[in-house]
């Protein structure tokens, strides 16, 4: 545990212990997310679903960052990851994300990514709220991953014919143009 870090933090008036729920939680959602959209990717096919098929995957590998980014900070913090895997994915702060019933139903699918989107950006918008001026990095992280959930809706958003969204597909896939500098392990890691 990074003990003046977590000082600090308690300090300015931060439960920590609260935080650290929520950051497990968002990461939990962050993993789950990751699993079922390589679903909704595999089925995002044929002539409904293969337009869709790209930006389901830069939200996909940009969720499996987001995880990735998460986990230092929640150790850093004091907390730690469930022991088990199934109570992980039990705490996650968003629903899961599935497979519509006919899975060939796109508009179906395009509401289950809208829908898991908005969640992310009320889950980071309240660590934003929180950490606020009181722990910075938490903060930074934070708002980094929120910029990039806010993208994704809005894609999906657009797809959706809710109006355009001013914004463009990855240059490369998942290349998580904010959250990528968190991400610092060099080997197998997605850094850009
Ligand atoms: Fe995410």
């Amino acid at each position: 545990m990074a003990q003046v870090a977590l000082q600090v933090v308690k300090d300015n008036g931060v439960n920590t212990e609260e935080l650290v729920q929520k950051l497990v939680r968002a990461a939990a959602a962050e993993f789950t997310t990751y699993y079922y959209y390589t679903i909704l990717r595999v089925n995002a096919i044929g002539f409904e679903g293969e337009g869709l098929k790209e930006i389901i995957e830069d939200a996909r590998l940009e969720d499996r960052n987001h995880f990735e980014a998460l986990v230092p900070r929640i150790y850093e913090l004091g907390g730690e990851l469930p022991r088990d895997i199934r109570a992980f994915a039990n705490e996650a702060a968003c629903p899961d994300a599935y497979l519509p019933q006919n899975p060939r139903d796109m508009r179906e699918m395009l509401k289950v990514l809208v829908e898991a989107e908005r969640c992310a950006i009320r889950v980071y918008t309240d660590i934003c709220n929180m950490t606020f001026g009181k722990d910075h990095r938490t903060y930074e992280l934070s708002l980094a991953i929120l910029n990039e959930e806010i993208e994704h809706e809005a894609w999906f958003s657009e797809f959706l014919g809710e109006g355009p969204s001013g914004h463009i597909r990855r240059g490369s896939p998942g290349e998580s143009p904010y959250t990528s500098r968190f991400l610092v392990a060099p080997n197998g890691h997605q850094k850009v």
